[in-house]
C-alpha cells in the first residue's frame, strides 16, 4: 500500500479538541481505555510521537495506516511490551505503563499479534486452553468458555484434534483469536488480522469479528485493509507517521475522499 499523502497530516485533529481528550470532568463517562501523549521509541528511534487515542467500553474501534504507520508498536505498548514508552496509557483508570508486562494479561487484555503465532505441534484445542492458562482455577468457567469459542468457530470445532500447524492460514488466524478469546478479555486487541488471507476467508473474518463484538467483547483492531477495518469499527483513527491525524465514525470516513483516495484506492 502507498503512503497516504501528506494533506491527511493538515486534517490533524487537535489534542483537546471534541473527541474526548479533554480530561473528562467529575461524573462524566471515563473510556475503558484512555491513550494520552503516548510517545514510543526502539533503540533511540521514536515511532509514536505524542498519540490521543480512546476506546469506550463495549465499543468497536479501528487504527488504519499504511505499512510503517506505528500500528503495531501502538498494541505493543499497550501490552507493556516496549520498554521505551512515555505518556499515559489508562485502562480502567490505571496506567499500564507502570505495569510490568505479564500484569497485563490480568488486567483483562488479550494481544493477537500480526503474523497469528499458533503453536504448530499442539493441537487446536490445546491451543485453545493456552488462553485460559491465567484462569486455570477457574475451570468451570472455562470450559463455558472453551465451549462459546468453539460455537463462535465451528471450523475449529471441527478440527479440534488437528495439528494447529497443519490448518490453513484463515483457520490459524481463528485460532489465535480463540485464544484471545478463552482469557475472557475485557479489551481485544487485534494485529492485521486480514494479512495474507484470500477474499473470500477475509469475509468469513469480518462475520466473526462482527460476532465477537456483539457478544460483549469490547475490541482495538489495526488494520491496513480499511475496508475492512472501516465495515466491523464504528469509529476510526487514521495513523500516519505516528502521529493520529485523522479519527472519526467509519461511516464518515468512508465517505471521506482523502480516505478514499490515500487508503480505499477509489
Ligand atoms: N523491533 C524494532 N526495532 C526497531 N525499529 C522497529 C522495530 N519494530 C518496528 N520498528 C520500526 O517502527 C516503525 C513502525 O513499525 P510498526 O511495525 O509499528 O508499523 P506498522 O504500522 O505496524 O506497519 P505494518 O503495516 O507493515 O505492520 C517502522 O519504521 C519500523 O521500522
Ligand atoms: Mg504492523
Amino acid at each position: 500500500m502507498s503512503a497516504a499523502p501528506s494533506r491527511l497530516k493538515q486534517a490533524h485533529t487537535p489534542s483537546g479538541g471534541s473527541e474526548g481528550h479533554a480530561v473528562p470532568s467529575v461524573g462524566a463517562a471515563v473510556s475503558l481505555l484512555d491513550i494520552r501523549n503516548l510517545c514510543a521509541a526502539y533503540d533511540g528511534a521514536e515511532v509514536l510521537h505524542g498519540v490521543n487515542l480512546q476506546v469506550d467500553e463495549g465499543s468497536f474501534v479501528a487504527v488504519i495506516g499504511a505499512n510503517t504507520a506505528g500500528k503495531s508498536t501502538l498494541l505493543r505498548s499497550i501490552s507493556g511490551l516496549l520498554p521505551r514508552t512515555k505518556g499515559q496509557i489508562l485502562f480502567r483508570g490505571e496506567n499500564l505503563l507502570e505495569l510490568p508486562a505479564h500484569q497485563i494479561p490480568q488486567r483483562g487484555i488479550a494481544h493477537v499479534p500480526e503474523g497469528r503465532h499458533v503453536f504448530p505441534a499442539m493441537t487446536v484445542e490445546e491451543n485453545l486452553w493456552l488462553g485460559g492458562y491465567h484462569r486455570r482455577s477457574q475451570m468451570s468457567d472455562l470450559r463455558h468458555t472453551m465451549a462459546q469459542v468453539l460455537t463462535q468457530f465451528p471450523r475449529l470445532a471441527e478440527r479440534r484434534r488437528q495439528l494447529a500447524g497443519t490448518l490453513s492460514g484463515g483457520e490459524q488466524q481463528m485460532v489465535a483469536i480463540g485464544r484471545a478469546l478463552m482469557g475472557k478479555p475485557g479489551l481485544l486487541l487485534l494485529d492485521e488480522p486480514s494479512h495474507g488471507l484470500a477474499p473470500k476467508v477475509v469475509q468469513e473474518l469480518h462475520d466473526a469479528l462482527v460476532a465477537i463484538h456483539r457478544s460483549g467483547v469490547t475490541t482495538l483492531l489495526v488494520e491496513q485493509n480499511t475496508k475492512l477495518a472501516l465495515s466491523v469499527a464504528s469509529h476510526a483513527f487514521v495513523l500516519q507517521g505516528g502521529e493520529v491525524v485523522l479519527q472519526g465514525a467509519s461511516s464518515t470516513l468512508l465517505g471521506d475522499s482523502r480516505i478514499r483516495e490515500a487508503y480505499l484506492g477509489i
